[in-house]
């Protein structure tokens, strides 16, 4: 076997070899990282939350009507606010569901708990929910730029649309949770005790 022979021969065998080496070699353990628990007490960034800030974001409205804030609003003016605002996507008077491809209800039907589709006359089972929920959440597009009375109005709209409230009702803080939706009675408090109490 001249040298040339050997050389060739041989390479295939260093092949083998070396990819024997990277199956077998056990991968390189990987340590858990460790807290060092030198961390400074503060990182430099950041700062408090100022009352004014928090505020803004503690707008919850209960169903007993905490939290609702002053302003009243009426269905004349939430009707031309809706058309301005959420026709777009909830179509002209809200029967349909929004957009073609976007989730959702449609937000004006029939009260009557067997009917489709549901709707907040039909499934919701607090007036204060809607308030809270419009004011936070839409329009989807802009959640949070409704001002007070601008909800409250819609509100109204959409309630008196639903045949919940009559036309000529003003809402407000003092009356909007006294208004009893239809779909409150099929909802029933969890007041189950002794074991775990899921609320
Ligand atoms: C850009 C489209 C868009 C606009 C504009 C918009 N909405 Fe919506 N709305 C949606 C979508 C999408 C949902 C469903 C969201 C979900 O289920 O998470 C929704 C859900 C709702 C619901 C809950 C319906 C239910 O029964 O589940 C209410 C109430 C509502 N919108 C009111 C309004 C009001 C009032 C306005 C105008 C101030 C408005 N929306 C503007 C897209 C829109």
């Amino acid at each position: 076997m001249n040298k040339k022979t050997a050389l060739i021969l041989s390479c295939p065998v260093m092949l083998l070899l070396m990819s024997l080496k990277t199956a077998f070699t056990p991968m390189q353990v990987q340590r858990p990282l460790m807290d060092s628990l030198k961390r400074p007490a503060k990182f430099g960034f950041g700062r408090p939350a100022s009352a004014r800030e928090i505020a803004a974001w503690d707008i919850d409205v209960r169903p007993d009507g905490k939290g609702l804030p002053a302003g009243q609003g009426d269905v004349k003016r939430g009707r031309i606010l809706y058309v301005q605002k959420c026709a777009m996507c909830h179509g002209t008077d809200g029967t349909e569901k929004p957009g073609i491809k976007l989730l959702g209800n449609a937000l004006v039907g029939d009260t009557l708990a067997s009917s489709k589709p549901k709707t907040i006359g039909n499934y919701w089972p607090y007036a204060t929910t809607l308030f809270d929920y419009m004011r936070r959440a839409m329009p989807y597009n802009l959640p949070g730029s409704l001002s007070n009375e601008e909800v409250y109005s819609i509100t109204a709209y959409l309630l008196n649309a639903n045949k919940i409230i009559k036309a000529d009702v003003v809402l407000d803080a003092k009356n909007l949770y006294k208004v009893v939706m239809p779909a409150k009675k099929l909802f029933i408090m969890d007041d189950r005790k002794g074991g775990p109490e899921v609320k």
